[in-house]
């Protein structure tokens, strides 16, 4: 049975799907497995890594493709143009990624077409037992961390406070604007700088998570935001009365702010609006707002998807696909992710394949089977 692990073709995007040492333990379960020269590359792996590993090297993606039972993506696969992928893969193939499925049910139509069975990964449920495949968290944990380090390297001040025979440095004022899973290690890189650190969710829940981080945590209206959790852990929108509410908190409270990291995020929706340009305008020259919810329309209406632009004297950084700035790091969770989902479909003692359909994991995250649309 052969794996196929591509080099990633859309723009921008530096990870690979699988690492040298995954590709070991698949090698040891006796599946044969084929790389992509070049594949791990921008993510630190070379081809030597992989074949000492045990992968064998396809010059390019026409062989790497040819016969392949399974690939392992990070990120979907191209249609539609001359450099297709689809078309490469073979009728019954199995293609596990992260699929964006639910904003991009014409490439799910296309796999069922072509008779690719396919396993959005982002779809993976948020329960105990699939903890260890969640790409989200994986990669969004890595995200946030970034987020921080790199407004400490576009804002030209210290984070720390340092009282030197020169004078003392005040202290960075860090804001995190939603408390998931981003938000929490923003937080927590922050405070590892030296920062004094605030943060607010609709969820007030959070409170005690960023209290026992170091942080101080924005209250909006406690008994109105009660109701803001979906069963799953997740935040709804929330009503007009509460925004206003909300605006006037926010607008209060950054204008002393020096750093603003923005992770909010509603599943389904577009990000809600949290820094309106009257609160950019408010803040101090040479502020700093890190919009990670900016391709999802941004926390900040001034961000520019892609672009760091200086506006009313605030840098706003707007970078996408912010998991591939961390291509090494996030490429060897993403690897470990997929091969642990990738474990459930694999028969416990020889290299093939046994997928129980009725598998929580499994249905949730098939989007295609055969010639049929799933979920
Ligand atoms: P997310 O990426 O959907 O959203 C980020 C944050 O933005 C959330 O905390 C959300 O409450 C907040 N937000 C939304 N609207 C807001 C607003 N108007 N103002 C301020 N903040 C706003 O969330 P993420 O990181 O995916 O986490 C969602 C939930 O899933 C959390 O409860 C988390 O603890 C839970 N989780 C559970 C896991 C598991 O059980 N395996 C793994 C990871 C997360």
């Amino acid at each position: 049975m052969k794996i196929a692990i591509p080099l990633e073709r859309r723009p921008g995007e530096l990870r690979v799907a699988s690492s040298p040492d995954v590709v070991k333990k698949l090698s040891a379960l006796g599946y044969t497995v084929v790389v992509e020269s070049g594949a791990g590359l921008a993510a630190s792996f070379s081809d030597w890594d992989y074949q000492a590993a045990g992968a064998t090297i396809a010059e390019d993606n026409k062989t790497l493709y040819l016969d392949a039972d399974v690939i392992f993506k990070v990120q979907r696969p191209i249609i539609c143009t001359e450099d297709s992928e689809l078309a490469l893969l073979k009728e019954g193939a199995i293609l596990i990624a992260h699929l964006a499925a639910k904003s991009q049910s014409e490439d799910v139509a296309a796999y069922a077409k072509a008779g690719i069975t396919s396993f959005a990964l982002e779809q993976i449920p948020r329960i105990s037992r699939a903890q260890s495949m969640d790409i989200l968290s994986s990669q969004t944990n890595l995200t946030g961390y970034k987020a921080v380090v790199d407004a400490a390297s576009v804002y030209a001040k210290a984070f720390p406070l340092m009282m030197t025979a020169a004078g003392t440095v005040a202290p960075a004022k860090v804001f995190i604007m939603g408390v998931g899973v981003a938000g929490l290690q923003a937080i927590a890189t922050a405070k590892r700088l030296g920062a004094v650190v605030t943060a607010y969710d609709v969820r007030p829940i959070v409170k005690e998570q960023v209290e026992s981080l170091g942080g101080k945590f924005l209250e909006v209206d406690s008994a109105a935001s009660q109701d803001a959790q979906t069963s799953g852990g997740y935040a709804k929108e929330m009503n007009d009365d509460y925004k206003l509410k909300e605006q006037a908190a926010i607008a209060e409270h950054i204008a002393r702010q020096d750093i603003v990291i923005c992770t909010a995020l509603i599943p389904g929706r577009p990000a809600p609006v949290l820094v309106t340009q009257a609160m950019v305008e408010s803040m101090k020259n040479g502020s700093v707002i890190i919009d990670l919810a900016v391709e999802m329309g941004g926390n900040c209406p001034l961000s520019e998807l892609g672009k760091v632009v200086t506006k009313h004297g605030v840098t706003i950084v707007g970078h996408e696909n912010y998991p591939s700035r961390l291509a090494a790091d996030s490429s060897a969770l993403y690897a470990k992710n997929l091969f642990n989902f990738f474990l459930l479909l694999s028969a416990p003692d020889s290299p093939q394949l046994q997928i129980d359909w009725d598998d929580e994991i499994i249905e949730s995250t098939l989007v295609s089977k055969g010639n049929l649309v799933m979920n």
